[in-house]
């Protein structure tokens, strides 16, 4: 029931009508029996400065941030996280005396997702694909946890260039390296951690393939990609031969993260976890 005292935290995006971001964190308040009622805001991109000072304004306790605002927040916040900071890029906002706090949880829920597959990034040979924001947060992951090796691949070479000089300057991590997509021709290893974080295979255009090689594949131990609809995508069906995972689990836990810096004082369990990831699958199949 919503009374008078019912936090209110929310989702700022544009479009915002396909999140599930509010049917994950309504979930974990009833289940948790907490006050909390999680509502999708759709917010104009020339209204994202009105909409954190008005939020703020409205005892708003969180936002969590989606497309296309994650950057245009960064000048209405009173502080970021490392993360939010290095990847330039916030997705949690948490409300304090001065103003609302920057968090970027994205990296954090790759990270817990490839834990729990048992996934290790730590003196592995890492493939990036792609150079995007997405790419960001995975290549601040795979640097900070001691890849031995990143190669950013991606179709605009310059961009991957910009995003490993970006990541050499600002956590003195060296060993990235960026190339054009063809570039794993010159990858002399064959158990590689690849991480796909274009939109290439999302639905509808389920068929699409970045890399249609099959010996890229061959270079693979482990393959992520971050999209999550479809469940299997074509780049996880060619990767059949390595451990593959799509990105929900990945959204599941950037969720946790979020709804545990609103309420530092609650550790969602694991099988509430597990329960909510049940859930966005019944809702992702119910709308393919
Ligand atoms: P996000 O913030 O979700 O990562 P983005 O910043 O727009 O999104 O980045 C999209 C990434 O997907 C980029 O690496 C982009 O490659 P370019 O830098 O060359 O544009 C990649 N991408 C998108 N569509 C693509 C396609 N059809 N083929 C190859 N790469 C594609």
């Amino acid at each position: 029931m919503i009374s008078g005292k019912t936090n209110v935290c929310g989702v700022i995006g544009c479009p915002i009508e396909h999140t599930i971001s509010p049917l994950m964190h309504n979930f974990y308040a009833g289940e948790t029996g907490l006050d909390l009622a999680y509502l999708p805001f759709l917010v104009q991109p020339e209204q994202v400065e009105a909409a954190v000072r008005g939020a703020f304004a409205l005892n708003i306790k969180g936002l969590n941030v989606t497309v296309p605002h994650k950057q245009e927040v960064l000048p209405y916040l009173a502080g970021l996280d490392e993360a939010a900071f290095v990847i330039g890029a916030v997705n949690t906002l948490v409300r304090t005396k001065e103003g609302y706090q920057g968090y970027n949880t994205d990296a954090a829920g790759l990270h817990r997702a490839m834990q729990e597959e048992e996934v290790t990034i730590t003196g592995r040979t890492c493939i990036l694909l792609g150079a995007g924001g997405a790419a960001k947060a995975a290549a601040y992951l795979l640097a900070k946890e001691g890849a031995k090796k990143i190669y950013v691949l991606n179709r605009s070479v310059e961009k991957a260039q910009q995003l490993a000089g970006y990541i050499r300057q600002t956590l003195g991590y060296q060993p990235i390296e960026a190339g054009s997509l063809a570039a794993w021709r010159q990858i002399d290893e064959n158990s590689c951690l690849a991480v796909q974080t274009t939109s290439v295979g999302m639905y509808p255009r389920v068929d699409d393939i970045l890399i249609d090689d099959p010996e890229f594949y061959e270079k693979l131990h482990t393959a992520i990609d971050i999209i999550y609809t479809p469940a299997e995508t074509g780049f996880m069906r060619m990767a059949a031969g390595a451990k593959t995972m799509n990105g929900l689990t990945m959204l599941l836990y950037q969720g946790v993260a979020a709804f545990e810096l609103w309420y530092p004082e609650i550790t969602l369990s694991e099988e509430l976890i597990e329960k909510a990831k049940q859930l966005l699958i019944r809702h992702l199949e119910g709308q393919a």
